[in-house]
């Protein structure tokens, strides 16, 4: 069967596994032996993270479930969602709802399963901010499990389940919302996202502070499509950003500053250590725009690797690796991929 993937690369699973009914999946020992316990049995969400390097895949597995919903706490609602639901829908939904706390994640491709595995983010939050617990089933001890929030490790891009990749299956996660405005809202923070915001106000008539969490959500939506290729669009595959930003020693990133002072430079909490913008890196490395072929780096954003037709996964990751080496001998500072790399 053929595997849809956000990068429009060929790929088919021999084989194919759709759960719709978790529990009952579950139940049956073929189920689990042949399937979950299995390390070769690839789980996939929305397909919008991987790169596929191989063309085809032995097993594929998805969560065919599509429940969430809400549980009323007065003040504050907490909302659930099953692994197999879009990621986009569900946030839409809450938005929609009235509620604070995830209109930032509009847009991003993908599943609710996903999104704790690398603490999916954008505009200043991640789905950490908001997470209560994760329910899973632990393929290696074949269990269930529910961990709250605080024991999943997640901190940018990252957590404890992608230091081991392919040993969690993440059924339902839940989030705490808030049905007010927090103080500082809406805390725009992004110049993209401020001047879209502002420009949306002028046509309203309105003040920041009027902006409901539905309207944050379409104008998160606006600044995304004009910077990132529309992940539903089958003539331009590309899976947003190809590597994460770096985070680097202090004094490398002094010594860096010196030698390109117009570098953007994030500090961490810590001031430790600093957060480098991996776009602006492979831009001056001379990669945005740049293609081989079919394979290449965006024109608008040169973080975000993409297939403009045809481009095989290899040829792809051949690309990122070129840039990755560039990046290193020019500024040695070592890009890592953000998606899963299939291979
Ligand atoms: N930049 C350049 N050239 C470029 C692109 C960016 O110089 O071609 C520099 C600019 O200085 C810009 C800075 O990079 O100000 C940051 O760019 P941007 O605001 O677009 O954010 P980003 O760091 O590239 C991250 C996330 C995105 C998320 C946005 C907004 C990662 C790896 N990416 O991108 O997430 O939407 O911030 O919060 O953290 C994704 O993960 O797929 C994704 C799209």
């Amino acid at each position: 069967a053929p595997i849809p993937n956000t990068l429009n690369l060929p790929v088919r699973a021999r084989e194919l596994l759709r759960i719709v009914d978790a529990p009952s999946a579950f139940s049956q020992r073929w189920v689990r032996d042949e399937w979950l316990a299995d390390p070769e049995a690839l789980v996939l969400g929305g397909a919008s993270n991987i790169l596929f390097v191989r063309t085809e895949v032995g097993k594929a597995m998805s969560l065919g479930t599509s429940t969430y919903g809400a549980i009323d706490l007065g003040d504050r609602v907490r909302v659930f969602a099953d692994g197999g639901v879009g990621l986009d829908e569900w946030v839409r939904w809450t938005a929609a709802q009235g509620w604070y706390g995830l209109e930032r994640l509009a847009e991003i491709p993908g599943t609710v399963g996903a999104a704790p595995i690398q603490n999916v983010g954008a505009y200043g939050v991640q789905i950490s901010d908001v997470l209560d617990a994760v329910a899973l089933w632990d393929r290696h001890k074949q269990e269930y499990v529910v961990w709250r929030a605080e024991e999943c490790g997640l901190s940018y891009r990252h957590s404890r389940f992608k230091e081991e990749p392919g040993r969690w299956l993440v059924l339902r996660i839940w989030v705490t919302l808030s049905k007010h405005a927090p103080r500082d809202w809406p805390h725009l923070g992004y110049p993209g996202l401020e001047s879209a915001a502002a420009r949306y106000l002028e046509s309203v008539e309105r003040a920041a502070h009027g902006l409901t969490p539905a309207e944050l959500a379409t104008i998160v939506t606006d600044v995304r499509r004009q910077k990132l290729p529309d992940w539903r669009s089958d003539t331009i595959g590309s899976v947003g950003s190809f590597f994460q930003n770096p985070i680097v020693a202090r004094e490398l990133a002094a010594n860096l500053a010196e030698r390109w002072p117009d570098m953007p430079q994030y500090p961490q909490d810590t001031q430790e250590r600093v957060k480098l913008s991996a776009g602006w890196l492979i831009e001056r490395a001379g990669w945005k725009g740049k293609t081989v072929d079919a394979a290449g780096m965006s024109e608008i954003h040169a973080l975000v690797l993409v297939n403009h037709g045809g481009a095989t996964g290899q040829a792809l990751w051949d690309v990122a690796q070129q840039v990755q080496a560039d990046v290193y001998s020019q500024f040695g500072v070592r890009l890592e991929p953000e998606p899963l790399i299939w291979q």
